[in-house]
């Protein structure tokens, strides 16, 4: 029987039956199944089709033709490791090379996020002597024991901090300590890791480096104040340790402006190794870490040999060339500012109208939706967050909360997510906060509009209208 003959229901006794339930699924009260995707869209068993709003993974969209293709075409001639001259892996180099500062020119290729951020720390510790991170609250850098120790998001749950991690305040304007009426948010959120070091220090700790997502995710979608890196990095570098930007799920243009996100905290700003992955391959394993020559040599000094036997394979460096040549040919960098601030201001309008709307921020295609109870106390609205999550869903959208309240409803769709999709996806919510009967008016106009541009196969019956409700 083919996979996707199978019905719902039974796959999911399948799964339940010979998976974990700590590997969990998005909606378990009534999960989706999945059989196809393609550009923004992916397509459940029964052709129904969603809206991706959260898969930063497909990054120049599902099933991309051209990356599908570089995949099979280097699959039928060879895929081995990287023991062996070849030019896929040093053409990606030198393509990767030219989109970073001049200074970051040494790679490593990996599977995953998680083996990028685990080397970055390796690297980190041989070429400071050191041996301790700081970290930011509530920060995820991945699943291995080496990086579970350096995410307070997971091991706040588990067997807590330990004695060579420093966490320091997440730098949100919003409902940190120093907010938007701070006159220098970037310097006081950056004496906060200084004082964080200082008091390592004084236990006679040493600080090897200091890991940042260069926006932080499951933070909440935060946005540091511009300046903040440049001014943390001096006191790291200060206290002997390096700077680490995970670029792992904002990196390749999303953010619009530039290809990097760390380049938004100031155009001379350069950190000493910037981790890579998930859109990188478009769904293929793919990670990378980038590297100055002095971090790389100190490395290189111990003798011990790197090796990664699928990183760097012929295959997955087809992959990553191909993403590459979609970005640069679909534009995707400019397509992504584009959508980003018109998706921005469509979310601005409705702030104006729902109150319960507390903060919209984002750059390019990374946007959060701050839900609150209350203007005055800024309480997260977790259950509403769920709620308006669940209601999209039932539309067809596809949506998730972050965040530690978890009310912060988070776009970071693939980059071809467009400007119709814009407008639909913030009708839809507009009409659920509204709980308009059937999102009637604006929402209904936009809805019908777009379904006009919608396959033929779409079966348009699978497109319901949220029921009315009120926040
Ligand atoms: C910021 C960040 N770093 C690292 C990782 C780990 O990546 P992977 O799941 O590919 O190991 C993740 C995954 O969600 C992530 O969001």
């Amino acid at each position: 029987m083919a996979a996707d003959q199978r019905g719902k229901a039974a796959t999911l006794a399948l799964r339940r039956r010979l998976l974990s339930s700590s590997c969990r699924l998005f909606f378990p009260e009534d999960p989706i199944k999945i059989v196809r995707g393609q550009g923004q869209y992916m397509y459940d068993e029964q052709g129904a089709e969603y809206i991706d709003c959260i898969n930063n993974v497909a990054h120049v969209g599902h099933c991309h033709p051209l990356v599908v293709q570089a995949a099979h075409e280097q699959n039928q001639v060879l895929n081995t490791n990287s023991r062996y001259l070849h030019d896929n892996i040093v053409d990606y180099a030198q393509r990767l090379s030219k989109t970073l500062p001049e200074k970051l020119c040494v790679f490593y290729f990996l599977n995953s996020g998680s083996e990028a951020n685990d080397l970055a720390l390796r690297l980190a510790r041989q070429y400071t002597g050191h041996w301790d991170v700081v970290v930011l609250d509530h920060a995820y850098h991945g699943h291995l024991s080496s990086l579970i120790d350096i995410s307070p998001y997971k091991f706040r749950d588990l067997d807590g901090q330990k004695e060579w991690v420093h966490v320091a305040p997440l730098p949100d304007t919003y409902r940190g300590p120093y907010r938007e009426d701070h006159p220098n948010p970037a310097v006081a959120y950056a004496s906060e890791v200084k004082r964080v070091v200082s008091s390592a220090q004084e236990k006679g700790r040493k600080i090897a480096a200091f890991f940042a997502e260069s926006l932080p995710s499951v933070g909440g979608q935060i946005i540091p104040p511009a300046g903040y890196f440049p001014e943390v990095a001096g006191h790291i570098r200060r206290a002997g340790g390096v700077f680490v930007a995970d670029e792992i799920q904002v990196g390749f243009g999303r953010v619009g402006k530039h290809f990097w996100a760390f380049q938004l905290q100031g155009e001379d700003f350069v950190p000493d190794i910037v981790t890579m992955g998930k859109s990188i391959g478009n769904g293929h394993p793919v990670a990378c870490v980038a590297t100055t020559q002095a971090v790389a040599r100190a490395f290189e000094a111990t003798g011990v040999e790197y090796f990664n036997t699928f990183g760097g394979s012929p295959v997955s460096c087809a992959v990553g060339l191909a993403v590459l040549d979609v970005l640069e040919k679909e534009q995707l960098q400019a397509h992504a500012a584009c959508v980003g601030s018109f998706l921005m201001e469509l979310l601005g309008q409705q702030k104006a109208k729902h109150p319960i709307l507390g903060d919209i921020r984002g750059v390019g295609l990374f946007i959060g939706v701050d839900l609150i109870k209350d203007e005055a106390t800024r309480m997260p609205a977790t259950e509403e967050a769920d709620y308006v999550v669940s209601r999209l869903k039932e539309n067809y959208i596809l949506l998730s909360t972050d965040g530690p309240g978890r009310n912060v409803l988070k776009f970071k769709p693939p980059m071809c997510f467009s400007l119709e999709n814009a407008r639909h996806v913030v009708a839809k919510l507009d009409a659920i906060l509204t709980g308009e009967p059937g999102g009637q008016g604006a929402a209904d106009n936009v809805l019908e509009s777009s379904l006009e541009s919608q396959p033929p196969s779409m079966p348009r019956d699978r497109r319901l209208i949220a029921e009315p409700d009120v926040f």
